[in-house]
């Protein structure tokens, strides 16, 4: 049998239907089934075209297969005389939800799962840390190609072929934004051709076996002005002193707020218009986030970026994004 992390939730019954904790508790990346936790043993319910292949990989695990999932799981409840159970996940499918609460009672434990899969232990942290290695090799082989007359799509072509050589897929759409595009946080990348005295985005990550990467750096083309300058060395010095704060015991807020101060007493506070940072893992955003709310206290094995930014609407835009381990003491950059 593959392994199984079951043992990791909490006692009670438990439904468990989100792609990303089914691939964390059973090391199946597939989307579509449904893991029943109940009474401490599993059972999943498929739809046919996946439940041979769940057979196979869930060896000793009870796969019921069928067309009608909510069904098959109503009928398998009231077999085994279980009246409720808690569902992770449910936001991602209220109709779900509400289909199955007419039948059995549901306690919504959306975040369950997502709060265990916090704190990776050191074989997550070694895919982790590849995806970056990789992601990191990948930024320096971008940088390389970036020359005016170039487009954006192309660079990002570019990049996927990278990745595709070395075997692992981008983790998000990868983004290159160049001149005013470089404002958009999440910018769409187009066929705009690269200019002269350009400042380029690139955010990039990859998925390694499951785990995923994150990096974004800004580059300056050719001459700069006094506040593309300006901002440059202001989201370094938020980026380096954010870094300098994350590390076992402190709260996620903090290390927003090291970073939004900095930014805000330069005058530039209504300008980083997103978090500093946030939870990296099978998901590329997970748990925790570093933002003015998230009181998560930093735990080693937590994998985090901290990447602030500031955009100049219609001008351009600086963001500096790592990916870093918090560790027993400090921490670890995994991106470079
Ligand atoms: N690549 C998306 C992000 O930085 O959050
Ligand atoms: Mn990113
Ligand atoms: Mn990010």
């Amino acid at each position: 049998m593959r392994f199984f992390r079951i043992n990791k939730l909490p006692s009670g019954n438990h439904l468990i239907i989100n792609r990303s904790d089914l691939a964390y508790l059973t090391g199946v990346e597939l989307e579509g089934f449904l893991l029943l936790i109940a009474k401490k043993k599993a059972a999943v319910f498929a739809p046919e075209l996946l439940a041979g292949q769940l057979k196979r990989l869930l060896r000793g695990v009870e796969v019921i297969g069928g067309e009608n999932l909510t069904g098959l799981l109503v009928q398998y409840c009231q077999r085994k005389g279980l009246k409720s159970l808690g569902i992770c996940g449910s936001k991602s499918s209220h109709a779900f939800f509400s289909k199955l609460n007419r039948k059995i009672n549901l306690k919504d434990e959306e975040d369950i799962v997502a709060n265990i899969r916090q704190v990776k232990d050191s074989q997550e942290i070694n895919k982790i840390a590849k995806a970056c290695d990789i992601a990191s090799s990948a930024m320096r082989y971008a940088e390389k190609l970036l020359k005016p007359g170039k487009t954006e799509d192309e660079i990002v072509f570019k990049i996927e072929e990278y990745f595709a050589k070395n075997k692992v897929r981008p983790s998000f759409p990868i983004i290159v934004g160049s001149g005013p595009n470089s404002a958009n946080p999440h910018h769409i990348s187009a066929n705009r051709k690269i200019a002269v005295n350009d400042t380029v985005l690139i955010d990039l990550g990859c998925v390694y076996k499951g785990y995923c990467s994150d990096l974004t750096r800004t580059f300056f083309l050719g001459k700069t002005n006094g506040l593309q300058q300006k901002a440059y060395s202001l989201v370094k010095r938020a980026h380096d002193l954010a870094l300098l704060k994350a590390g076992p015991g402190v709260l996620a807020s903090e290390v927003d707020k090291v970073a939004r101060d900095t930014i805000s007493q330069a005058g530039f506070g209504d300008k980083f218009i997103h978090t500093t940072g946030h939870g990296v893992g099978i998901d590329i955003h997970e748990l925790p986030r570093l933002s003015s709310r998230d009181k998560t206290i930093l735990k080693s094995g937590m994998v985090v970026t901290v990447e602030p930014g500031i955009y100049f609407t219609g001008r351009f835009g600086i963001r500096i994004e790592d990916t870093v381990l918090i560790k027993k003491k400090g921490k670890k950059v995994l991106t470079t």
